[in-house]
């Protein structure tokens, strides 16, 4: 049975940096991923295993999820970046995140090694695997990806290296091209139907521009309309913003209960769909509208009193 667990935000924090780690453990956030990769300069890349550990081990995170973003596989610091962390502070890591997966075969490898250190460490707790579907090749095979483990709970996806990956012209990117819609729609749409498919999260990457608080709503919003869970955030000030978005309404929460609830009735008298509040609900409906209630409990939204 996978962990299920409150992605709604997921805060990029360099790992070479004491300071935003420490910083990071004081939010209200969902998800903190502690990075080797980008954040992190070559030079200080293997100093900052050391001091992720050490903030894993002293930091109280409180319900925030404990994630690790190593190196791509196609580095050379890879696999030291998992032994380390994971040897080092494994009790205090919820997830590893592994950019740059290009195959299934990426997920396996992690999925064996962690399988290798929790057996040896005789860790209790079983830690989840998320990737970043950020390579043309990742996103051709993600159905591949989404299905290669069952340790595997999000899938995420990163715009910027994607859009290298695929060539995208980067006027395109920076919104001026003219180009008609969202440059970034089939790809989030393929991704998120392949996380859906598995029972996976599916996850919007990272809003570089984070001075621009609304354009960061709307991207939260797309991401949220075809079906994401959360977004990332590199700064602070974005966190509650994704948070928000992602997190039905009360008057959300509480219709889906009260269309849950009659449906439920409506079937007792033997009537497969029925009128609530002038709309139409039947089996499609609640289905949809579970969601929103497995969201609510998810968050600890209760619907008001009454319903
Ligand atoms: N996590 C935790 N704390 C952060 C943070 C982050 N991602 N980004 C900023 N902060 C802290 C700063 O340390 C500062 O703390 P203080 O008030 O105690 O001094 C506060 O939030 C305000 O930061 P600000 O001065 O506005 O920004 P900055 O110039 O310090 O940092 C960035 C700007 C972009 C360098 C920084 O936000 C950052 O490193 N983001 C993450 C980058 C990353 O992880 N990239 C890879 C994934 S895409
Ligand atoms: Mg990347």
């Amino acid at each position: 049975m996978r962990a299920r667990r409150l992605r709604r935000c997921q805060l990029a924090v360099p790992g070479s940096s004491e300071k935003m780690m420490t910083k990071a453990a004081s939010l209200d956030v969902d998800h903190v991923f502690l990075d080797l990769e980008d954040a992190v300069a070559p030079s200080a890349k293997v100093g900052a295993r050391r001091q992720i550990v050490e903030a894993l081990n002293t930091l109280d995170f409180g319900k925030t999820v404990r994630c690790v973003r190593i190196n791509d596989l196609d580095t050379h610091y890879a696999y030291e970046d998992i032994i380390s962390v994971v040897e080092g502070a494994g009790a205090n890591i919820d997830t590893i995140l592994v950019p740059k997966v290009r195959s299934a075969c990426d997920v396996r490898f992690v999925d064996r090694l962690l399988s290798q250190i929790e057996r040896k460490f005789e860790l209790e707790r079983r830690i989840g695997i998320e990737v970043l579907i950020e390579e043309a090749e990742g996103m051709m095979r993600v159905e591949e990806i989404a299905a290669a483990s069952d340790r595997l709970e999000a899938l995420v996806f990163g715009m910027g290296d994607y859009s290298a990956s695929q060539g995208l012209d980067p006027k395109a990117i920076a919104g001026d091209s003219g180009y008609p819609g969202d440059i970034w729609h089939y790809a989030r749409y393929k991704m998120i139907i392949a996380a859906r498919t598995y029972g996976l999260d599916a996850v919007d990457g990272p809003f570089v521009n984070f001075k621009d608080a609304d354009w960061f709503r709307v991207e939260c919003v797309r991401a949220k309309q075809l079906g994401a869970v959360g977004k990332w955030a590199i700064h602070p000030s974005q966190v509650a913003i994704a948070q928000e978005v992602f997190s039905p309404s009360q008057q959300e929460v509480d219709r889906a209960y009260k269309a849950v609830l009659a449906y439920r009735d409506a079937q007792a008298q033997g009537l497969g769909a029925i009128q609530v509040d002038g709309q139409m609900v039947d089996v499609a409906t609640v289905r949809l509208v579970q969601r929103v209630i497995d969201q609510a409990e998810l968050a600890g939204i209760k619907p008001s009193a009454g319903i």
